[in-house]
């Protein structure tokens, strides 16, 4: 049978607010590396040569580089079965007048290309990037070939992406916590759930009383503390769950 319960079913077809929090895993059945699992990101590469503000200044040359390269993974990659059932079950749950919101800590932009638009990118985007000196908006022509100067002023650009150590946009953190407090279903979807304030939020969701479900072939580090673990793959779990959910009355 499916991975997930009925009663997964029966409470997303009864809920009135749905709240999402993706991670990395959604985006591996596009092809994009994940961070922390055997072939991920963080095994070639050290967080701390990269993804933070004292690297990038020390040497602004290989971090823009890095960025450039994976924006063009990102670039060859389409969205996958996973992110279109979400885009499918937000279309589905505020046709019926319900309120959704999908919070997520990938900078990929595939869940808007897959039709995702109740998103907040809680770590920003690696499709975006702006001057540090006089925070200026980099072009996209420019962005795309990694531009290190801005073209007004000559100051670094750095891409706008939130480094660890980095306050999250505040209004996207906000949202999402407004949305996990109040939510009826929270789907926690692909995350190793170890990165913070992010990682709070399905915890947040189940203490207001929501029915939280986490969607990981791996449980992650908070899986003992949700309603439900739908051990699979979010490409081929979330399509049969979507499916389930909007099927007409059965
Ligand atoms: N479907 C669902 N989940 C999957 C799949 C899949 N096909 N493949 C892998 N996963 C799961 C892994 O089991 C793991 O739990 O996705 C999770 C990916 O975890 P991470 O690589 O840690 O990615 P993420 O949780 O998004 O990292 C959070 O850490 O490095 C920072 O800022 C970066 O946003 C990132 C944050």
């Amino acid at each position: 049978g499916p991975p997930f319960s009925e009663t997964l079913v029966r409470r997303l077809r009864r809920a009135e607010r749905v709240a999402v929090l993706t991670g990395a895993g959604i985006s591996a059945e596009s092809g994009v590396p994940t961070f922390r699992d055997p072939d991920g990101l963080w095994q070639k590469f050290r967080p701390e040569e990269l993804a933070n503000v004292e690297a990038f200044l020390d040497n602004p040359e290989l971090v823009q580089g890095w960025y450039a390269h994976r924006r063009q993974v990102v670039e060859d990659v389409e969205p996958n079965p996973g992110h279109v059932a979400l885009a499918e079950l937000e279309q589905w749950v505020t046709a019926r007048g319900g309120e959704f919101l999908l919070a997520t800590q990938n900078v990929d932009g595939l869940h808007r290309r897959a039709g995702s638009e109740r998103v907040v990118e809680l770590h920003g985007s690696i499709t975006r990037s702006h001057c540090i000196e006089c925070s200026a908006p980099a072009d996209a022509s420019a962005t795309e070939r990694g531009a290190l100067t801005c073209e007004s002023c000559g100051g670094l650009v750095r891409p706008d992406v939130v480094w660890f150590g980095e306050m999250l946009p505040e209004a996207a953190i906000a949202a999402a916590q407004e949305a996990a407090a109040l939510a009826d279903v929270y789907l926690s979807v692909g995350t190793s759930a170890v990165v913070y304030p992010a990682a709070g939020l399905p915890q947040l969701a189940r203490q207001a009383g929501a029915y939280v479900v986490e969607v990981n072939p791996i449980p992650s580090d908070i899986a003992g503390l949700l309603n439900e673990v739908v051990r699979g793959r979010a490409g081929e779990a979330l399509p049969d769950l979507v499916r389930a959910v909007t099927a007409p009355d059965a």
